[in-house]
């Protein structure tokens, strides 16, 4: 066939065309012999038509391939659209209304028996579906899913064209920010024993484009970080970053909120409010144990360290000798078979890692059941009452004791994990808030030193140099939606010296800095404007929108859970010269 261009899409076939001669090409999806007349629906991007191939009207040498077509094929065709019988008309595709007599057919590719059925795929490996991620991606749930994704890029671009913003690429070949995750390091050919490190985030960047006058930046930047990958984290992720001039927290916040709004309402049809709620991170991470929390539930954590305060359980009275706390969940009128209480003692102490989990029901009478019963006093229930003032004999009390924050973190994963399995969450709902008020430092027990809690380029608050570090706040926000962290930002230091007295919190020395952040002192000595910013996961959004667990279901070429990319084998071994080139020599791990 000489002229192979389409007249049109295979979803895109009108009814009004009926009558008219069109070509079309696309991929097999299926194919029925019904007596010698050959039905293929021929499906590409745009959706799925019928086409039909009849000795009546097809040339002979055309039924011949048609005989031998088989799913994945791709083929050509030219035909008539011809309207179909009241009795055949499908209603649930575009083009059901017609079909389209084929005259000549083209097979231009065969298809291999595939590695799995393309409309099974959500029982296959996950692997396996990885392995051959250009199949997977042909099927129409993950075309919806990558176009949802142009669709979100398109209309964040749109957004901030409008707003007076600039979009600007900044380096993927860089150096090492520190955003709390391990590196990506590219070694150097032209300066032997040098790196590049891939960008965390592109954060000081988009600061140094602030001291340039550049007043509003935004770029979906890619960003990269070696850290251990959960179901919402990809080594290698998508960044909506933007950094703007002479604002205030709520300016930032502001901007972020009518952008939310508009991509919630263009593509969920939902109207956010207008402005979104705040929660001090002090107050929330109290009462949920997290610092993302779910709150579309409730069941908050109550303090029941005054309960036992007398306890001759030696192991809750030596946590709180030692000044930790002991948390409570309460479960409302559920009655749990001892082998389910098993059950979550051993989530707790398996999968959280917690020392145990502590549990009290209650008898008829009110005396408790649990496995402390003979050390828990008589009036155990009339006590437990005045936390909780509508307890019964039919609720539960689960209990965590330790350090404050390990075990109000524990907590809060109980939390989430019970009202998952009680299900428990409003899962139409849309609860979006800001956390605000972070403390600007947090202390790392292993390496002992203080850590910023965001990043060190962060602005504490006023007043911040009296008072001891572990109770500065940061000028830090973080956009929570159902329990994901969908972004994070705050306003900035802009002089170099609150910038050195930051660093020397962190327990960093003069030489250090100089190496590392020199440049940022030395930009910020001439003329940086007061700044501030924030970025959002696109990923993470994406997932939200396609209502979808996993974040590779979002990404087109995704790593698997160890960072291994199975269709190209990612990462891989490399020559000698190559090594050579790069001054590097393996030291295979056995020689070690
Ligand atoms: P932060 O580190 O909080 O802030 O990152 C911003 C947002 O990026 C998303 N995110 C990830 N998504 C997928 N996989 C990952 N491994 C991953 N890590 C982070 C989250 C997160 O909220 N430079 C600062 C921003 C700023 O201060 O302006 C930063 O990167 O949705």
């Amino acid at each position: 066939m000489e002229n192979q261009e389409r007249s049109m899409g295979c979803g895109q076939v009108p009814k009004e065309f009926v009558g008219k001669k069109i070509q079309l090409a696309g991929w097999v999806h299926r194919r029925r012999d019904h007596g010698g007349v050959i039905f293929i629906d021929l499906r590409d991007r745009t959706g799925i038509v019928q086409l039909i191939c009849n000795p009546d009207f097809t040339a002979a040498i055309c039924m011949e391939q048609a005989h031998s077509i088989r799913s994945e094929f791709v083929i050509f065709v030219h035909g008539s659209v011809v309207k179909r019988g009241d009795e055949a008309i499908n209603k649930k595709i575009p083009t059901g209304s017609i079909e389209v007599y084929v005259e000549k057919l083209e097979i231009l590719a065969t298809c291999k028996a595939l590695p799995f059925q393309l409309d099974e795929a959500d029982k296959v490996d996950e692997e396996l579906r990885l392995k051959h991620r250009y199949l997977d991606l042909r099927r129409p749930e993950m075309h919806q899913k990558i176009k949802m994704r142009h669709d979100v890029l398109f209309e964040m671009r749109q957004f901030f064209n409008a707003e007076n913003f600039y979009e600007i690429e900044t380096p993927i070949l860089s150096k090492s920010t520190p955003e709390g995750a391990r590196d990506f390091l590219v070694p150097s050919r032209l300066a032997p024993e040098h790196f590049y490190a891939l960008p965390q985030s592109p954060q000081v960047y988009k600061q140094l484009l602030m001291a340039s006058g550049m007043d509003r930046y935004f770029q979906i930047a890619r960003c990269f970080r070696d850290e251990d990958l959960r179901a919402n984290r990809q080594p290698e992720f998508t960044q909506l970053d933007i950094e703007m001039s002479f604002v205030s927290e709520d300016h930032v916040q502001k901007m972020s909120e009518q952008l939310m709004r508009r991509l919630w309402k263009k593509f969920l049809s939902v109207d956010l409010p207008e402005t979104f709620e705040k929660h001090r991170y002090d107050d929330v991470f109290k009462k949920y144990g997290s610092d993302k929390p779910d709150m579309r539930f409730d069941m908050p954590i109550h303090e029941a360290t005054s309960l036992f305060a007398d306890t001759t359980l030696m192991f809750l009275k030596k946590t709180i000798d030692k000044g930790g706390k002991i948390g409570a969940l309460l479960v409302k009128n559920r009655s749990f078979a001892r082998s389910e209480l098993d059950g979550w003692v051993n989530f707790v102490t398996k999968s959280l890692g917690a020392q145990g989990l502590l549990y009290i029901r209650f008898h008829e009478d009110g005396t408790p059941d649990s496995p402390v019963s003979k050390f828990l006093p008589a009036d155990f229930f009339s006590q437990a009452q005045k936390i909780y003032k509508d307890l019964t004999v039919k609720d539960t009390l689960f209990l965590v004791a330790g350090e404050y924050q390990s075990a109000w973190s524990i907590l809060g994963k109980i939390r989430l994990e019970m009202g998952k399995k009680f299900e428990l969450i409003d899962t139409s709902a849309w609860n979006i808030f800001w956390i605000t008020h972070f403390p600007m430092f947090e202390w790392d027990e292993e390496n002992k030193r203080w850590q910023a809690m965001h990043h060190p380029f962060t602005a504490p608050e006023k007043e911040w140099k009296e008072k001891e570090p572990g109770k500065v706040y940061a000028r830090a926000y973080d956009l929570v939606c159902n329990g994901e962290e969908l972004g994070g930002g705050s306003i900035r230091i802009f002089d170099a010296e609150t910038q050195s007295d930051v660093f020397e919190v962190l327990g960093m020395d003069k030489a250090m800095v100089q190496d590392k952040f020199g440049f940022l002192l030395e930009a910020q000595q001439f003329g940086f404007p007061p700044h501030g910013g924030v970025a959002f996961g696109v990923d993470r959004l994406i997932m939200l929108f396609a209502n979808t667990d996993s974040i590779r279901e979002v990404i087109a070429f995704p790593k698997n859970q160890r960072g291994i990319c199975p269709l190209m084998d990612t990462p891989s071994s490399v020559d000698e010269a190559q090594l050579k080139d790069l001054h590097i020599k393996i030291v295979s791990k056995d020689k070690k």
